[in-house]
């Protein structure tokens, strides 16, 4: 039976994929150098603890695996760090994926799955992007993943191999059973941020930006539950497996919330409101991004389950609550 590579299946959005995975009976193997991940986050799936640029280590284990398909997860994400260490993000996010394309070419391994990002857009004329919005990315997180997806596209036109791009936008929410989530320490994402605040880990949240030409001055974003990302990465397995074409997908709902609908959502989930610090904008950012997901609808005939903000928020918010628990020490609960 053949093994699914994923690597980065020890971070947030991997290990929700290795989950439905396992849950849908492939067989996983994972490499993640546990930098940002979590070894207890890869529950049932065989881990190899190392980098994905390391040649030697990624071909013994596409080797000993039987290995015929890859999701590529690992990366740097922190769109900020980027543009302070901008070749961190090359050296990991682009050269390591280049590093990783060289292993599959020599095992054989003939379909890849990309995580990228919408950051590939950049600024969009109207806040909408589809997958033929020109790319434009203004920060080195969302160049890496550019270099790195045209390198799958110039290496799958070789004939080598077929892949599919899945460029998420805010990935948001945990699993609604609670067995895993979203643990990345230093977070900056908003629903992460505002869930820490409203579990007392952060004594405020900083708005950045509230005169941005929408509808209430905060900037506006698609936020998608990760499990209807992971599903899509199952679906565009499908789609390779069963001789589908190489193919570039926006992983979104379609429709955006503000900064304020954000928080609001977490002051009702956790039952207070919540301190907010209005600042001014965050370098780098944008008024307002959505996915136009159609061609994921279509090609894929994925569905999302989970389109219901205060459902992402609820599950987000579990999840902090369970981490606070696991990091207060027993003696200082009695
Ligand atoms: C960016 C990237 C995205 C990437 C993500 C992970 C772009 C266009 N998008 O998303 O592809 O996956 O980073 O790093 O580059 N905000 C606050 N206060 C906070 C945090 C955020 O007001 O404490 C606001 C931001 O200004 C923004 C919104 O919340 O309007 C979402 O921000 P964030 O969660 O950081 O994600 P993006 O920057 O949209």
């Amino acid at each position: 039976m053949n093994t699914v590579l994923v690597t980065g299946g020890a971070g947030y959005i991997g290990s929700h994929v290795v989950q439905q995975l396992l849950e849908q009976g492939e067989r996983v193997v994972v490499i993640d150098n546990l930098s940002t991940g979590f070894r207890e986050a890869v529950r049932g799936a065989d881990l190899v603890v190392g980098n994905v640029g390391d040649l030697d280590l990624v071909g013994q284990v596409m080797a000993a695996h039987h290995v015929d398909a890859v999701l590529h997860f690992a990366a740097h994400t922190i769109v900020p760090e980027s543009v302070c260490d901008p070749l961190k993000y090359y050296g990991n996010n682009t050269c390591n994926t280049r590093n990783l394309l060289a292993c599959c070419a020599e095992h054989g391994v003939e379909k890849f799955i990309f995580s990228s990002t919408a950051a590939v857009y950049g600024m969009t004329d109207n806040g909408i992007a589809d997958e033929d919005t020109p790319t434009k990315p203004i920060n080195p997180y969302g160049t890496s993943k550019l270099m790195s997806e045209t390198m799958l596209r110039d290496h799958s036109a070789t004939g080598a191999m077929r892949h599919v791009i899945l460029r998420y936008f805010n990935v948001a929410g945990c699993d609604p059973q609670g067995r895993i989530g979203h643990s990345t320490p230093n977070a900056t994402l908003l629903i992460k941020v505002c869930c820490e605040h409203a579990v007392g880990i952060r004594e405020s949240l900083s708005i950045f930006g509230t005169d941005y030409n929408t509808p209430d001055g905060t900037g506006v974003r698609d936020y998608i539950h990760v499990d209807d990302l992971a599903a899509a990465h199952l679906r565009a397995l499908d789609h390779l497996r069963g001789g589908g074409d190489s193919q570039t997908l926006n992983c979104g709902y379609g429709h955006g919330y503000s900064v304020r609908e954000v928080i609001d959502a977490v002051a009702r989930a956790g039952g207070k409101p919540l301190n907010v610090i209005e600042l001014p904008r965050r370098p780098g950012d944008l008024p307002m991004l959505i996915a136009c997901s159609d061609r994921l609808k279509r090609v894929l005939d994925w569905q999302p389950h989970y389109d219901d903000l205060d459902f992402i928020v609820g599950t987000a918010l579990r999840w902090e609550q369970q981490l606070l628990c696991k990091r207060v020490p027993l003696s200082s609960v009695a």
